[in-house]
């Protein structure tokens, strides 16, 4: 019989410093520490992220730990992420995690951060079992726009993407705009609920293939709001429910298109999405009801498992412990890893 495994998952690609305990496949804690420092910066400035890492890692992974009610000596391996991401983030995480596995000896596992936004719906949840390979996914965050073909755990290609912003990224621009704070998405979508998606016309931008491209539709949005501004400095404060209805609408259209386009072009039945962007209710909404009407299936990520988080990093590192896929001590991190 298989013993059962006890990992330890640690994130820090960007401002969450995150740690969760994996029983198998079943959380048994996820702990994040959410950097409120970059809030006035509008953006996350990555000096800062790494200091506060530092000082955040510690605490969090004997939370983790706490909560989970385990002592480190019974951890089986611990997974933390490679890349991509900020290089100063991603240190102190790596570095925390090989000095814990030295000192524990065990073995340390190297998790890619985006194959994890994916890989996060093979948690164990009594909700939704998990999606059967092949399936399209879709990584929807802040850094990255993905059309992933996942034939396995392990074997993915990326056959469309961004050309230039990500999704995520052009949330939080249209969002900084309009004087909200940072992150935007998720107030973008919450105002959003109260407004008009058809009150402002924005351009679907035309771009060959799967790829999609978010800058020119971010420019359209920043020119119409400073042309009314000129006009009416009040536009954005009567406007705001509008503006973000629509901006929201036309940001998901775009992917929707070619979620479309991808899932006949390979003849996959399941679309699985991961990543902040993933928690949008339109899209979300959208997803649910063109499968629903095409009878393909669709797999939304529990809310806790969208935005960065460590239980993500722990499935993947159950996996790859499973497979014996450990990484070394001398492998350093990557802020472009691809998939
Ligand atoms: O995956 P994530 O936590 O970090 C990266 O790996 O980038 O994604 C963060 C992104 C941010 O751009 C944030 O604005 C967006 O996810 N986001 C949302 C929502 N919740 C988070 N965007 C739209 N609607 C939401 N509800
Ligand atoms: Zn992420």
């Amino acid at each position: 019989m298989k013993k059962t495994s006890y990992i330890l998952g640690i994130e820090s690609s960007c401002d969450d410093t995150a740690a969760a305990i994996l029983k198998d496949n079943l959380v048994l804690s996820n702990c994040i520490a959410n950097q409120k420092i970059h809030r006035s910066y509008g953006g996350v400035v990555p000096e800062l992220a790494s200091r506060a890492h530092q000082a955040n890692i510690v605490p969090v992974v004997q939370q983790a730990l706490s909560i989970a009610n385990i002592d480190k000596k019974e951890l089986s391996a611990i997974a933390y992420t490679r890349g991509p991401g900020l290089l100063g983030s991603l240190l102190v995480g790596s570095a925390f995690a090989k000095s814990l596995a030295l000192s524990l000896d065990i073995p340390l596992i190297a998790v890619n951060h985006m194959q994890a936004h994916l890989l996060c719906h093979f948690i164990k949840n009594e909700d939704q079992p998990a999606p059967k390979f092949p399936f399209l996914g879709v990584t929807l965050s802040g850094g990255h726009t993905q059309l992933v073909l996942v034939k396995s755990h392990f074997e993915m290609k990326e056959i469309g993407k961004t050309l230039d912003d990500a999704i995520g990224e052009a949330f939080d621009k249209c969002g900084k705009i309009m004087g909200l704070n940072y992150p935007a998405g998720p107030e973008i979508d919450l105002f959003a609920k109260e407004g008009n998606p058809q009150a402002f016309d924005f351009p679907i931008p035309k771009v060959d293939g799967l790829d999609v491209s978010y800058s020119g539709l971010k420019t359209a949005f920043i020119n119409l709001v400073h042309k009314n501004c000129m006009k009416n400095p009040s536009f954005i404060e009567e406007n705001l429910n509008d503006l973000c209805a629509s901006i929201q609408k036309t940001l998901v259209t775009v992917i929707m298109n070619k979620i479309i386009i991808a899932k006949e072009k390979y003849d996959l039945n399941s679309v699985v999405i991961g990543g902040g962007v993933a928690a949008n209710s339109e899209i979300r909404r959208l997803l649910g009801q063109k499968a629903n009407l095409d009878q393909w299936e669709v797999f939304l990520p529990p809310f806790q498992y969208t935005t960065d988080n460590a239980a993500m990093i722990g499935i993947v590192g159950y996996y790859k412990f499973l497979n014996h896929q450990f990484g070394s001590m001398n492998q350093s991190v990557s802020a472009r890893l691809s998939l």
